[in-house]
């Protein structure tokens, strides 16, 4: 794993942002999964931007999203997918032939997941994933506890994602299961991409990137990923030791 660390938030998502038009322009039908959060934001804008400016194209690329709170679609505000559709899907025309996201509302969840393992065979191999990284080192919803050869599932979140996650919605919501590209997703990515901001992060970050590897902190992963990225602030990396 690379470790990158930027002067501050901008600068990171400025460094991100190069690394996906990069691989944009070297396959122009490259499959990319997107992270929801408050950390892929920035990115997202200057994604579209950049599109605007005629600097890429995405109208080729296929694209997925990496998790859903169980029972919400895109309509809901807060949720995951709404997220994607409100930052990056429809302001940047992404067609929906060209982009799966997860059916969290299905009375079947194991189908859910199966159709996103198709469309990800199908159309991938995963160019770049994207992941946030939670307070308890969680990635997309695979919580502490998930196994790291998994594909897309389904489980129960964490008590400190279901009180973290409230962050995302006007009013107090009901969170209680997770639905979620797996960690062998991320293995199986040829640039997996782990981002984090601020200082809130830095202990979790030291944690992951330099404690034991172990699927109690699933991103702990990242240090066995050669190809992957971490890309920082300076306060999200301020717990590292040299
Ligand atoms: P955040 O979420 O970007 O809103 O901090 C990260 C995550 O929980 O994956």
């Amino acid at each position: 794993m690379k470790l990158r660390t930027y002067a501050g938030y901008n600068e990171m998502c400025r460094a991100t942002a190069e690394i996906i038009l990069n691989q944009v322009k070297l396959k122009p039908d490259s499959l990319i999964c997107l992270t929801s959060g408050d950390t892929p934001a920035g990115i997202y804008k200057l994604l579209v931007q950049y599109q605007k400016e005629k600097k890429v194209d995405f109208s080729q690329c296929y694209f997925v999203g990496l998790d859903e709170w169980v029972g919400m679609d895109k309509n809901d505000a807060g949720s995951c997918t709404n997220f994607l559709y409100e930052s990056f899907f429809t302001p940047a025309k992404i067609a929906s032939s060209r982009m799966m996201v997860f059916d969290a509302k299905a009375a079947d969840l194991d189908a859910s997941c199966r159709t996103m393992d198709a469309f990800i065979n199908e159309k991938g191999p995963l160019a770049i994933m994207l992941v946030g990284i939670g307070m308890n080192g969680h990635l997309g919803l695979n919580e502490p506890g998930a196994d790291f050869n998994s594909y897309a599932h389904h489980s129960p979140l964490a008590p400190i994602t279901i009180e973290v996650g409230q962050k995302y919605f006007q009013q107090e919501t009901k969170l209680t299961e997770g639905i979620t590209l797996g960690l062998k997703h991320l293995q199986e990515a040829q640039i997996p991409m782990l981002l984090a901001s601020g200082k809130k992060k830095a202990t979790i970050v030291a944690k992951a990137l330099q404690g034991e590897v172990t699927n109690k902190v699933p991103a702990s992963i990242f240090q066995t990923l050669g190809n992957g990225y971490a890309m920082m602030d300076e306060d999200a990396a301020s717990g590292l030791v040299d």
